[in-house]
């Protein structure tokens, strides 16, 4: 029997346990031996709840027990989880984690130590919930060239974005119902800005090159911009609007970037909708694939981090490879990304149209019954320098959408 301790008994370390303890059988056989939560650390008590007895409120006990080979680690944000794990590394013991915000942060100085330890650090619940996308890059794609990475990352957003859309209903309306759903984050700046979005694209961008992309490079825009208007403008060019973390490399360089996107609306990942996530990647063999399922909640969640545990114990005393490594990965200015642009513009066409393809050369108009005083414009392909100096010389942009 392998003995595991959990670092935070909230909705993913308590997924945790229920998830170890409900399919144990199955667990045990893929993982070769029995996996038992020891201990479960968490400042508070949990009286009436059996884990009442597992639980304890000092790491140190945990740290200095021989028997303790993997650590979950769900306790979330920065500090104290980014301590306590380097100290579990330090002490030959694994860590599997759902925590973005620090694999984003430190993951590539957490992978070292892990291996310099001969232990491990995985983080496959990180990004996309439940789908198995890190460990899909790092080991069933190991043979494909991948170029591009667009992923509806966040589920908050996404039930926000199809309600928004089948509904006609603002922004604020839906986001209210998504807090009272519970699927919004405590802070729901960390949803609604992109932030977290931009956490889960530069740990898969970070996996796409082997080395660091600081997340503080990636260019994020959120969805608090968007109207039901919008909606019918995409609908007239057979689009959907999806909050994409996109990570892409192209003849102009090496992008990423989290911003509502048009995505066509015949597209694989047009169909993820709800609170599901779904992650599609172009590579150079395969072509295009989506990987799609729960982003988010306690038992998929759960799911990840123990599928890791399970990884872990196969290679107890010795150590999975980093997935990246600490080298910074610098990426190229977006201003020389090249994409189109769904520009809303008030006015009438007649008045506008010479003045918009005076600034952006080429454009269809696109007109909507829902809108008199105003219409939109889809550019031709234009880099994101060339749409600015454009957009500059006309103050009546009421928005913009990239496609
Ligand atoms: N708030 C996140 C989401 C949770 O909505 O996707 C999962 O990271």
């Amino acid at each position: 029997m392998v003995q595991i301790a959990v670092f935070g008994y909230g909705t993913v370390g308590s997924g945790v346990v229920e998830v170890i303890e409900t399919n144990q059988k199955e667990i045990a056989r893929k993982a070769g031996d029995g996996i038992h939560v020891k201990y479960v650390l968490d400042i508070r008590d949990f009286q009436g709840d059996p884990i009442q007895e597992r639980i304890v409120h000092d790491v140190e006990v945990i740290l200095a027990d021989p028997e303790i080979k993997v650590i979950c680690e769900t306790m979330g944000g920065i500090e104290p989880a980014y301590t306590f794990t380097k100290k579990a590394l330090m002490n030959g013991k694994s860590v599997c984690t759902s925590n973005k915000e620090l694999v984003a942060a430190h993951g590539a100085e957490l992978m070292r130590i892990a291996g310099e330890h001969q232990c491990s650090y995985l983080f496959e619940a990180s990004v996309g919930g439940g789908i198995p996308i890190i460990r899909t890059m790092n080991d069933a794609l190991t043979a494909e060239k991948i170029d591009r990475i667009e992923g509806i990352l966040n589920g908050t957003t996404n039930y926000i974005l199809t309600k928004m859309e089948r509904d006609g209903a603002a922004f604020d309306i839906i986001l209210k119902e998504a807090q009272e759903l519970g699927y919004a984050e405590r802070n729901p700046a960390a949803d609604i800005e992109g932030h977290d979005a931009c956490r889960k694209i530069a740990i898969l961008s970070s996996i796409l090159y082997g080395h660091n992309v600081d997340y503080r490079q990636i260019y994020t825009e959120g969805i608090t911009k968007i109207t039901p208007k919008d909606f019918v403008y995409a609908k007239a060019i057979d689009c959907k609007i999806k909050l994409i973390g996109l990570s892409v490399i192209t003849k102009e360089g090496e992008f990423a970037m989290v911003s509502p996107r048009l995505v066509p609306a015949d597209s694989p990942i047009a169909g993820v909708n709800d609170v599901f996530n779904g992650i599609q990647l172009h590579s150079n063999m395969l072509d295009t694939s989506l990987y799609y399922g729960r982003g988010a909640g306690k038992l998929p969640t759960a799911s990840a981090v123990v599928g890791d545990v399970v990884e872990c114990v196969k290679k107890i005393g010795g150590s999975i490879p980093a997935a990246w490594d600490e080298t910074e990965k610098k990426l190229t200015d977006n201003g020389a990304f090249r994409q189109q642009y769904l520009v809303r513009i008030k006015g009438m066409p007649d008045a506008m149209q010479q003045k918009a393809e005076a600034a952006f050369g080429g454009i269809q108009i696109v007109q909507i019954p829902e809108a008199a005083d105003e219409f939109a414009v889809l550019t031709g392909e234009m880099s994101e320098q060339e749409y600015r100096d454009a957009a500059e010389k006309i103050p009546e942009i009421i928005g913009m959408i990239r496609r």
